[in-house]
């Protein structure tokens, strides 16, 4: 694989960030700093969702400007993912003006090339869908199933697009794509969904709706906010729907993984697909739908009082680094699983993984090799041992893991190679061979722990960047060796380190869990 372009859902800015909205960008992150490992051109695009009658609403009610509440909660995304060190390539905004340009572009182009059409249409709108919905979609109450809201009729001219025209194509797609969708388990969901398929509504009256982007050659009409939306991560790279497109186009889509949420997989499956096709452009190589974040086993909502922030968690547990709730987050649910966040959980296992196993075995080993060694590795303790097959084992399956998005299970694997090289600590008590005189054995001892403790930094790099980066730091490896090239033989002979550089990579989260009000 030569280049790597991923994407995450672009979040609504009727709020500030929330920990499910964390969870996917941080999930995607990983992901993109995994296969960044991997590969030597990659790109990773978030943003925001900034159109349609939810934000209206939204800053109406808080007296504000539609543009007002955009900018406003549009920072809080952008300094929350500074905050998590969100290494994205770019932000995209749905009101940039490049943005807003290509959209009026692409709906004009469907228009004349007649796949879409104008139609008059009464349906059931949900606004926190952004959808109008079927009956049968409905629960028994005829409540909107997520946002359990009653919709509202709305009759209007619309225009319409032709997705019933593609049906067949992307039934066809998902089934001779087997992965496209992942985890595959969703795919007959959405086959399901597929059967009963209708042409959908892509414009909504602007006496309606206000706050969209306008309709070129109809000032009656703006467009329906999930074309605005899914064609973000086209015209964040340049596309143009009638001449040149950019560079940044040509070399990165088809992206190889989009990462959404489960409750928004038919806009992705379906619907962008459907655009795409109808642009004649290649499909995304994969949707990878996540699952949901609940707190406590409860599902998040403002009229519980339960939503909690991330910036908020990392105040109350005085993390300066993200690194403990990424690793968190990152491993909370198998792939496309529901997953759960607990402080207490979220305390104990990052206590046991980073501070006790991992952080523990590396500030141990680096302190007898000053202690017994003043810090110097001698030419005989470089030797070979079991471990380096465990560990390079260990690169294979973290890497099979990610070639199908489990980032839970190759976390996993990165455990197991820790839990074992303690337990290798723990049979060779480096400390006896010591005691003992048996300077060469112990000596090798620890070396083969530093040899493991590299590649554990590569490993562990994607979910803990600034953890991996001071596990390097103090055994002078060079983090940006490619998986493909790591080894177990990193360590040089020579003078390796002093006792003061010897530090803590994290820090056990022992304070009394902070008030949780701070959170929200
Ligand atoms: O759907 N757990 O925006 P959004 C996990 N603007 N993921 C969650 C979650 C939770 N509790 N709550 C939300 C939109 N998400 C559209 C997307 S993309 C072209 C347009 C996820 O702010 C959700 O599944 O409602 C989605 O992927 C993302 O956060 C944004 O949700
Ligand atoms: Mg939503």
């Amino acid at each position: 694989m030569e280049r790597f372009y991923t994407t995450t859902a672009i979040d609504y800015v009727n709020g500030a960030p929330h920990i499910g909205h964390a969870y996917e960008k941080i999930l995607t992150d990983v992901i993109y700093r995994h296969f960044s490992q991997r590969c030597e051109d990659t790109y990773f695009l978030t943003g925001t969702d900034e159109h349609g009658i939810k934000i209206q609403k939204t800053s109406a009610a808080q007296g504000m400007s539609p543009k007002e509440l955009c900018d406003m909660n549009a920072q809080k995304f952008i300094d929350g993912w500074k905050a998590l060190d969100i290494n994205y390539s770019q932000f995209i905004r749905t009101t940039d003006a490049q943005h807003e340009a290509i959209v009026q572009k692409i709906f004009d182009k469907l228009l004349k090339q007649g796949d879409i059409y104008k139609h008059s249409y009464t349906g059931l709108y949900c606004q926190g869908c952004e959808a109008f919905l079927s009956e049968k979609d409905l629960t028994e109450d005829g409540l909107c199933p997520d946002h359990l809201k009653k919709p509202e009729e709305v009759s209007e001219e619309n225009y319409f697009f032709k997705l019933t025209k593609y049906k067949d194509a992307i039934i066809k797609h998902i089934k001779t794509n087997p992965d496209f969708i992942v985890p595959s388990f969703r795919a007959n969901e959405v086959i399901n969904q597929l059967e009963n398929i209708e042409d959908i509504s892509v414009s909504r009256a602007k006496s309606n709706v206000s706050w969209g982007i306008p309709v070129l050659g109809d000032d009656e009409q703006v467009i329906y906010v999930w074309i605005d939306a899914l064609s973000n991560y086209i015209t964040a790279l340049g596309y143009n729907p009638d001449g040149e497109s950019e560079e940044k186009f040509n070399k990165y889509w088809p992206a190889n993984v989009q990462v959404i949420g489960k409750d928004i997989l038919k806009f992705h499956s379906i619907y962008w697909p459907a655009f795409l096709m109808a642009l004649d452009l290649p499909l995304p190589k994969q949707i990878l739908a996540h699952g949901w974040i609940t707190i406590d086993q409860t599902k998040m909502s403002k009229s519980l009082g339960n939503v909690i922030s991330p910036t908020g968690v990392l105040e109350s547990f005085n993390q300066e680094i993200p690194d403990a709730l990424r690793y968190y987050m990152a491993s909370a649910a198998p792939c496309g699983k529901d997953g759960n966040y607990s402080d207490e959980d979220f305390k104990e296992k990052v206590n046991a993984h980073l501070a006790n196993s991992m952080g523990n075995l590396l500030n141990r080993t680096l302190s007898m090799l000053v202690k017994y060694f003043d810090g110097d590795v001698k030419a005989e303790f470089k030797i070979k041992s079991d471990l380096f097959d465990k560990a390079i084992e260990t690169v294979k399956a973290v890497k099979h893991h990610f070639d199908y998005y489990e980032v839970q299970e190759a976390a996993q694997k990165i455990n197991e190679l820790v839990d074992i090289t303690n337990k290798y600590v723990t049979d060779n008590a480096p400390w006896t061979l010591a005691k003992e005189e048996k300077m060469t054995e112990c000596g090798q001892v620890l070396t083969t722990v530093l040899e493991i403790m590299c590649v554990v930094s590569s490993l562990i790099y994607p979910y803990c960047p600034n953890i991996a980066k001071a596990m390097a730091e103090q055994l002078s490896y060079d983090l940006n060796t490619k998986l493909d090239n790591v080894t177990c033989d990193n360590i040089s002979v020579g003078h390796l380190i002093d006792k003061e550089n010897i530090k803590p990579v994290f820090l056990r989260m022992d304070s009394e869990l902070a008030d949780k009000s701070k959170k929200s």
